[in-house]
């Protein structure tokens, strides 16, 4: 049966895929910024797009294995000319944990009213 141990010990250790995403009421923390900022940072590396925050619009929050999966509306300004555009992301990563441990699962442009 220790298979069956192990295998039920990894799932346990997996959380639903249905975990709730849980809305962010302070979307203007410094936190929040700060993982807007790594998505642009990446976005920056990987697709010489240049953005600079402007504000997280809002976010919410979903728990995804040993970290969370942060989904944040924000708005960048483009630093070729300084349009300033709607954009979604999610990141995921660890409170506390170093820059490299972090990833940014998705990242687009969305319509500037939704
Ligand atoms: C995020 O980036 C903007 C623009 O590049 C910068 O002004 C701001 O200080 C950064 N904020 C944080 C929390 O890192
Ligand atoms: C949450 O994070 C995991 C781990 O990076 C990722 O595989 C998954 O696609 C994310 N979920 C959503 C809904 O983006």
């Amino acid at each position: 049966t220790a298979p069956v141990t192990a295998s039920a010990a990894a799932v346990a250790s997996v959380p639903p895929a249905s975990a709730p995403w849980v809305p962010i009421p302070n979307a203007e923390d410094f936190f929040f910024r700060q993982v807007a900022n790594f998505s642009l940072l990446i976005r920056a590396l990987v697709f010489r797009e240049y953005l600079d925050l402007v504000h997280v619009v809002s976010g919410s929050v979903q728990a995804a294995g040993a970290g969370n999966n942060y989904s944040l509306l924000l708005r960048a300004a483009d630093r070729t000319n300084g349009a300033v555009g709607r954009y979604q992301t999610v990141v995921w990563g660890v409170p506390g944990s170093r820059d490299w441990t972090w990833k940014v699962v998705s990242f687009q442009r969305v319509a500037d009213k939704n």
